[in-house]
């Protein structure tokens, strides 16, 4: 799929078939596709929670997110934490391909650049996630599914459901599956002359 149409045609879409069923190969390319987004010094702090089959967990994921169906019904429920610890946790290993020399520059500075910085680090969590957000999106597109962004949950519940590590922040979720009800017509978007800033505000 051509990636304009795919930006265009993703929608947040939030009826699904509950009997549809991704196959594993699916969720694979996915994911692949999604650890392919940028980081900030390669140090992919994004964490993906996938919740697939477990009937149980799901039901209770629905109630923590105000019963909104579409985390019951889609074929895939993403939830994307990071780990805030990320920059200090053997960095070297977000360059293992590179010549030893940047391995052992880029990992030294980013140890540098977060280290005591827990608002950077968050902002960092928050920045990857968003990143690897629309990758997943845009990509479910390409695959034939739709999928909704979310927020509308108890970020706490949630966080112990899903048994949050320590050093580890939710950022939103995503549901994953074949839409049964369209989108509702494109809400409104502002104006470019509002939103696009040339040089300074
Ligand atoms: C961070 C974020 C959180 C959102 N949370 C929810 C949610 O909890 N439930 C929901 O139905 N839609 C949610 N949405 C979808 C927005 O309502 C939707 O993106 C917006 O209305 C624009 O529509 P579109 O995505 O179809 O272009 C969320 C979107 C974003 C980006």
């Amino acid at each position: 799929m051509d990636t304009f149409d795919a930006i265009y045609q993703r929608r947040s879409v939030k009826a699904y078939d509950p009997q549809h069923e991704m196959s594993d190969a699916e969720v694979t390319k996915l994911m692949e596709a999604a650890v392919q987004s940028p980081t900030s010094f390669n140090m992919q702090n994004w964490r993906f929670v996938l919740i697939k089959e477990n009937k149980e967990l799901r039901a209770k994921l629905r109630e923590a997110s105000y019963n909104q169906a579409q985390v019951e019904e889609a074929s895939l429920v993403i939830i994307l934490a990071a780990d805030l610890n990320a920059h200090a946790d053997n960095p070297a290993r977000y360059w293992k391909d590179a010549p030893e020399e940047t391995s052992k520059m880029m990992s030294g500075m980013l140890a540098g650049f977060y280290e005591g910085k827990d608002q950077l680090q968050r902002d960092e969590a928050q920045r990857s996630c968003a990143i690897a957000g629309q990758t997943i999106m845009l990509a479910a597109k390409a695959m034939g599914y739709d999928t909704c962004p979310m927020i509308g949950f108890d970020i706490e519940k949630v966080g112990q459901l899903i048994n949050l590590p320590e050093n580890h922040l939710i950022s939103f979720m995503i549901t994953v599956g074949k839409q049964v009800k369209a989108a509702w017509p494109k809400p409104g978007q502002l104006e470019l002359s509002e939103v696009v800033i040339r040089d300074q505000f």
